[in-house]
């Protein structure tokens, strides 16, 4: 099975293919481009812009991800992202997908994003394949096993999810503010640096010492799975005030450097140890028998360090953590799979299942949904 991903969600226009054969998941090609140069100067994401540029780059990237694959027949599946995300940014992609699908006469599925930064754990290297066999107790792979406790962590996301099997999600918390990515972004921004903040912040916080300044950790000793991340941003703004620290300047001082360091490491700490310590008391309560993280915070490297000083803990590899089609394609595949009746009733099973094959007219069925859920299938 052939499947083509399409994703424009926010400001990556992403295309991939992905081939399922024998059991095994292979990414052919992805291609990414990104607009963090075009949002950089506004200090985040403009819609209409992403749009535009969506629209330019779309038929290009395309193209690139089309002859990269080298492959020579007709997608079986297009997976396209239709929410949630920048609703003229999905529009672009959605739009584009429908078309293809039409002209091409292919079923069209329209994938949840928060499901596709799920699936970008089952990805493996390009060209590189990844078992999609049940182990031998019926599991998707050793490593993952269900109930599984997923942390999204993204720009617009921060979430906690039990994943009882493919397709079957039970939402424990979120953030009832700021996401976390956005709160990176953010404190960036206060602190003089670029757009996006999460990279940069995770880069100065390497060589600045955690236990410097002592900032909030809203809601971390809530007995509800809930996050809160723009208290912790607003007192960082006042620190910053009370102590009449100005990072806007073009050059620092070597002092100035080593404290803006120390603020990142600091703000890290804060931000992050929230995230882990909700996430591992879920997987007790739970008794989840793995946790995945998915999304761009998943990317911080202190992040992973701690996550991974205290638990098993699996994350997505680089090439398929910040926003891209193969996690699209990929949760397109089990959106297939989950439709089957049999399949339901046990969702691991893998090896020999039926696919559904959606109607070759499905594309009009397919619409944005810029608020959309992550739902049980
Ligand atoms: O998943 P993603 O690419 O897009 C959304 O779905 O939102 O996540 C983007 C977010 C941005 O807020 C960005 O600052 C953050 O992920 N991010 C990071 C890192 N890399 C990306 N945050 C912290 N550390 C990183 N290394
Ligand atoms: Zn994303």
């Amino acid at each position: 099975m052939l499947i083509l991903g399409i994703e424009t969600s926010c400001d990556e226009t992403s295309v991939a293919f992905l081939e399922v054969k024998n059991n095994n998941f292979k990414v052919l090609s992805q291609v990414v481009s990104s607009q963090v140069k075009l949002h950089a100067k506004f200090g985040g994401v403009v819609p209409v812009l992403a749009a535009r540029k969506h629209s330019e780059n779309i038929d290009r990237v395309f193209r690139l991800a089309l002859k990269q694959s080298g492959i020579k027949k007709k997608p079986d599946l297009i997976a396209v992202t239709k929410g949630p995300g920048l609703a003229p940014a999905l529009l672009v992609g959605v739009n584009f997908a429908k078309f293809l699908a039409w002209s091409i006469d292919r079923p069209l599925i329209g994938v949840n994003h928060l499901e596709g930064h799920i699936f970008s754990n089952w990805l493996k290297p390009f060209g590189k394949s990844s078992d999609v066999n049940p182990s031998a107790d019926g599991q998707m792979s050793k490593k993952i096993r269900f109930p599984a406790v997923v942390l999204i962590v993204s720009g617009g996301h921060t979430e906690l999810v039990l994943m009882k099997g493919f397709g079957r999600y039970q939402l424990l918390g979120q953030t009832l503010d700021d996401a976390v990515g956005e709160c990176f972004d953010k404190v960036a921004r206060l602190l003089g640096l670029g757009y996006p903040g999460g990279p940069i912040i995770d880069k100065l916080a390497k060589d600045g010492d955690s236990r410097a300044f002592k900032f909030p950790s809203p809601l971390i000793n809530s007995k509800d799975f809930n996050f809160s991340f723009s208290g912790l941003k607003t007192s960082l703004l006042y620190f910053l005030q009370n102590n009449q620290i100005d990072f806007s300047k073009s050059k620092l001082s070597k002092n100035q450097e080593q404290l803006r360091k120390d603020i990142c490491a600091s703000f890290e700490e804060a931000a992050i140890k929230v995230l882990v310590k909700k996430t591992l008391r879920a997987k007790d309560e739970f008794c989840a028998e793995s946790i995945l993280i998915g999304g761009g915070v998943a990317a911080n490297s202190f992040l992973q360090k701690k996550f991974s000083d205290q638990a098993e803990v699996i994350f997505p590899r680089r090439e398929y953590i910040t926003d891209n089609a193969a996690m699209i394609a990929c949760a397109g595949y089990f959106s297939v799979r989950e439709y089957v009746p049999a399949d339901r009733q046990r969702p691991a099973l893998g090896r020999n299942c039926q696919l559904k094959k959606p109607d070759k007219d499905s594309w009009k069925d397919v619409f944005a949904e810029p608020n959309l859920p992550l739902a049980s299938r």
